[in-house]
């Protein structure tokens, strides 16, 4: 096709300034992408700070990175400054020319970037409201430095982005409220923790870079609990796509019964290990996203304490289709039927430590008052008939009695409330427990259960090993001992 003519339509400043708002940031997402560019720029400290109380509440994020020229500076505050088709420098994390202003833009009307670098002190801001108002992409230089907040907490060398006019994140409908602003906060500072972890950690191979929040120090949070004795690591299989290579690791949490409640609670998160249990894609060691199997598997309890660590370099992320945001993304195809071979893996593994836990409570026991009993696909527990405290009550009735004590026992075992256990456990596990019967019928059962493995012809030796295996003796193993002896 000929051209006859050409014009050029240049976007209309004030409209589409308008729409990069809306990308879809959190302000999580944001103050990490922002602080990307800080890592980048080989930052040993980044500092977050809040100013939530004044008249102009404000969000800065300093760094003592190497800083920019006045060149540097314009050029970074041009929206779409460097191409994403080019190749980035080897621990780049940024992608396309982006980052900073729509992060920006996206909580704020107002983005003041001060730089330092050498002898060079440089300052631009991008307001929304003038370029609305002027219809047209116009940076303002600052005559002087003093009014912007932080500025002179800017070191010899870094950089400080401000950025004021918070509309997106002070309610103006509700009096200016600033309760929901605080409670962002802080949820931004537990996100760093954990998106940015093993640079907090200062992990082999990278350099470490402090994070602060309004001077409180954020300490990195591993969401594979790695150093826990009870954690199980997977092998690191390496996965070559291209000329790029895929390192996968799988972690599996421990059981609740491994680990105190509080880093039970610390590692399920505040969505719980149903939803955190899936994959973690890390680029250049920064977490992209987590928690998702990327539709190849359902989250689901049996696997809800498997958590698979992807790292990716940043040459690929056309074929991982990574977002601006650095928040979503997808695996290219290989890599893809290799996931979803080591889902599988997991799948078997954990149906193992589940069930075999299962097992080992049940054939352990020797004296067990459940029994497990699987029937091709179908698994039900029922009372055990052959229990001795069962046995021996049994034996005192009449064939009648004993005929209806068993429909009796039946009956219980078919009416397991099986739902709401498997409801309470899979939500609050470290809750839920058996009844715990009161001295009396504990001492009486004890007693009893001891005299009829006598009267069965046990050894001492036996009895003891039978009953420290089964409950309710084996919990309360040294109360059942003290009865034993003081008969
Ligand atoms: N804190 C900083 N220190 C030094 N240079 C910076 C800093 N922040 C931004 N820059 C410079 O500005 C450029 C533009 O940043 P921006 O975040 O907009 O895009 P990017 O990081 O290149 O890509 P992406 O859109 O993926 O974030 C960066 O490439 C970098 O050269
Ligand atoms: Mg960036």
């Amino acid at each position: 096709m000929t051209v006859s003519d050409r014009e050029i339509l240049a976007p209309r400043a004030s409209v589409l300034i308008e729409s990069m708002r809306d990308i879809g940031y959190s302000l999580q997402t944001a103050v990490a992408d922002v602080i990307d560019n800080s890592i980048t720029a080989g930052a040993n400290t980044v500092k977050l700070l809040t100013d939530t109380d004044s008249e102009n509440p404000a969000i800065g994020i300093l760094d003592d990175g190497c800083g920019m020229s006045k060149t540097e500076l314009l050029e970074a505050m041009r929206p779409g400054t460097k191409n994403p088709l080019d190749k980035r420098a080897i621990h780049d994390l940024g992608r396309f020319g982006l980052g900073l202003k729509t992060a920006s833009f996206s909580q704020s009307r107002r983005l003041i970037v001060l730089t330092r670098k050498g002898e060079e002190t440089s300052c631009a801001i991008w307001d929304l409201d003038t370029v609305a108002k002027e219809e047209d992409w116009i940076v303002e230089f600052p005559s002087s430095f003093s009014d912007i907040p932080w500025g002179k907490c800017l070191s010899s060398s870094g950089t400080l982005v401000v950025w004021q006019k918070l509309d997106r994140l002070i309610d103006e409908r509700n009096g200016g409220d600033h309760k929901n602003m605080n409670r962002q906060i802080d949820e931004t500072a537990s996100h760093l923790e954990l998106v940015f972890h093993r640079y907090l950690a200062g992990e082999k191979g990278l350099k470490r870079v402090s994070m602060s929040l309004n001077g409180r120090p954020l300490e990195p949070f591993d969401p594979f609990h790695s150093r826990h004795d009870a954690t199980i690591h997977g092998p690191e299989e390496v996965f070559r796509f291209g000329d790029h290579e895929i390192l996968i690791q799988t972690f599996t949490l421990p059981h609740h019964k491994k680990v105190s409640a509080e880093d039970w609670n610390r590692y399920a998160g505040p969505e719980g290990y149903i939803k955190n249990q899936g994959f973690y894609l890390y680029r250049e060691k920064r977490l992209i996203i987590h928690g998702t199997w990327f539709g190849l598997a359902k989250q689901t309890e049996l696997t809800k304490l498997a958590r698979v660590r992807i790292d990716m370099p940043n040459g690929m992320d056309a074929e991982w289709k990574i977002d601006v945001k650095k928040a979503s993304a997808q695996p290219p195809g290989p890599v893809r039927d290799r996931l979803r071979r080591i889902i599988e893996t997991i799948g078997a593994g954990s149906r193992r430590i589940y069930v075999s836990r299962g097992k080992r409570l049940i054939s352990d026991n020797r004296l067990p008052v459940w029994i497990r009993v699987q029937d091709k696909n179908r698994i039900h527990y029922r009372l055990n008939p052959e229990h001795p405290a069962f046995k021996n009550f049994s034996e005192e009735l009449t064939n009648q009695q004993q005929h209806k004590f068993l429909r009796l026992l039946d009956l219980v075992g078919s009416a397991m409330p099986i739902d709401t256990i498997f409801s309470d456990v899979s939500s609050t596990p470290e809750s839920v427990s058996p009844q715990e019967l009161d001295g009396e019928s504990f001492c009486e059962i004890v007693k009893r259960t001891y005299s009829i493995l006598k009267d069965e012809k046990y050894s001492e030796e036996d009895i003891q090993l039978m009953m420290s295996s089964a409950e309710p003796f084996k919990s309360r193993w040294e109360e059942a001992k003290e009865i034993i002896f003081k008969r």
